[in-house]
């Protein structure tokens, strides 16, 4: 799978993978798609325009949304992007499930002077309609598409294909692979249990799914024959060639890009993804009904407290939105979802709040190196660099 051209050295030598050859990039570079305000047009663009493949959150946007920053996606760069989708089924929760969770949720509610909180009433939405979201999808014709929480119809992954676009499906473990594959996608996302965000796992339970990036990526790549872009701990050129090694044709890098400049989430989630420890995040489904991997606060500790009331996703998340959208308001950690991968501490070794185009220049720079000295191993130097 890799590359590395002959008549160049090393460290100036152009790496890449059939994928990465497939999108024209300098290096087999996913910047992962990120809801909630990491995923800027602005970020997007930066990180195609500096020839990796940048890749915008839809899942929360509403179809004419995902039209808009597409179209601001598109007046920004000439470069392949990707836009990603959570493939959901419409929520219609009973009344005691909502009541439920508004029991822990309208305390912490309190704390920001908010009124205990209501059911949404039709026509209102947990989530935006995901079958919308697709057409929408199919219709801008986006040069790359993805997938997570679920999988396409074949049908549906035909009509993406018509309309050009390359198709993406996130797998936490081999079956969900290979339903991916049989589904016809081109290309699979290995998320593995460091990985920041939500887990996609949607055969069977996710504590069974929680399957590491090391273990995970060669045995996807080997079972469904298809490129794998590994995703979950990602953080340098160490990981990217780590992954590469193991079968990967590309990295999906989630956590890495959350603090760069053009990432719009509050400063002080960027900070603590700066001061955070590798043992500072955990896998709960207490924010939003679905698991997820972030920094513990004071958020996820005081909703786990009462796991029997925790809603299904998109409910729980909807019900804890405005209280989120305070705190992000507010500039303020503790009520905040803090989403993050294990990799987080390691962002430490870069200057704060770097440019997106300037952290894929980093990598690049990084990933050469890594192979460079691997060239000096196998040509018996003893080197300790
Ligand atoms: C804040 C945050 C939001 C995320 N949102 C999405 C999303 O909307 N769709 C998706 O497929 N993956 C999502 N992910 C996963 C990333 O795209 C990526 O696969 C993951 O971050 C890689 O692991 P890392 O965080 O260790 O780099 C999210 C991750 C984070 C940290």
């Amino acid at each position: 799978m890799i590359s590395v051209s002959a008549s160049q050295s090393a460290a100036a030598a152009a790496f890449s993978t059939p994928f990465s050859r497939r999108f024209g990039l300098r290096l087999p570079l996913v910047q992962g798609p990120m809801a909630g305000g990491p995923t800027t047009p602005a970020l997007v663009a930066a990180v195609s325009n500096a020839l990796a493949l940048g890749f915008l959150a839809g899942a929360a946007l509403a179809p004419e949304k995902i039209a808009s920053e597409t179209a601001a996606i598109r007046a920004l760069t000439d470069r392949p992007f990707g836009v990603n989708l959570f493939v959901l089924d419409t929520a219609r929760p009973d009344d005691a499930t909502v009541r439920r969770a508004l029991a822990s949720i309208d305390p912490l509610r309190a704390h920001y002077g908010l009124p205990p909180g209501a059911p949404l009433t039709p026509p209102a939405r947990y989530a935006p309609d995901f079958r919308a979201q697709f057409d929408a999808l199919v219709d801008l014709r986006v040069p790359v598409a993805s997938f997570t929480f679920g999988l396409l119809a074949k049908e549906d992954v035909a009509r993406l294909h018509a309309a050009g676009s390359y198709v993406i499906g996130t797998a936490t473990h081999v079956a969900e692979g290979l339903a991916w594959r049989d589904a016809g996608a081109d290309a699979i996302v290995a998320q593995g249990a460091e990985a920041g965000g939500h887990r996609g796992t949607f055969i069977g339970e996710v504590p069974h799914a929680l399957v590491g990036t090391m273990a995970l990526v060669p045995q996807l790549a080997d079972a469904t024959g298809l490129p794998v872009l590994a995703a979950g701990g990602i953080m340098d050129g160490r990981g990217m060639a780590a992954a590469l090694a193991l079968g990967a044709q590309g990295v999906q890098m989630g956590t890495a890009f959350l603090g760069c400049a053009e990432s719009a989430i509050p400063a002080d989630w960027k900070a603590r993804l700066r001061d955070s420890a590798d043992t500072a995040t955990s896998v709960t489904r207490a924010i939003t009904g679905r698991h997820a991997r972030g920094i513990r606060n004071p958020l996820m500790q005081q909703l786990e407290a009462h796991p029997e009331n925790v809603a299904p996703y998109p409910v729980q998340n909807a019900l804890t939105q405005e209280l989120r959208q305070h705190a992000a308001r507010a500039n303020d950690g503790d009520y905040l979802s803090l989403w993050s991968g294990q990799g987080a501490p390691l962002a430490r070794r870069r200057e704060a709040n770097l440019g997106a185009a300037q952290l894929v220049d980093a990598l690049d720079t990084e990933l050469r190196a890594t192979l460079e000295r691997f060239e000096r191993f196998a040509a018996g130097e003893s080197s300790s660099a």
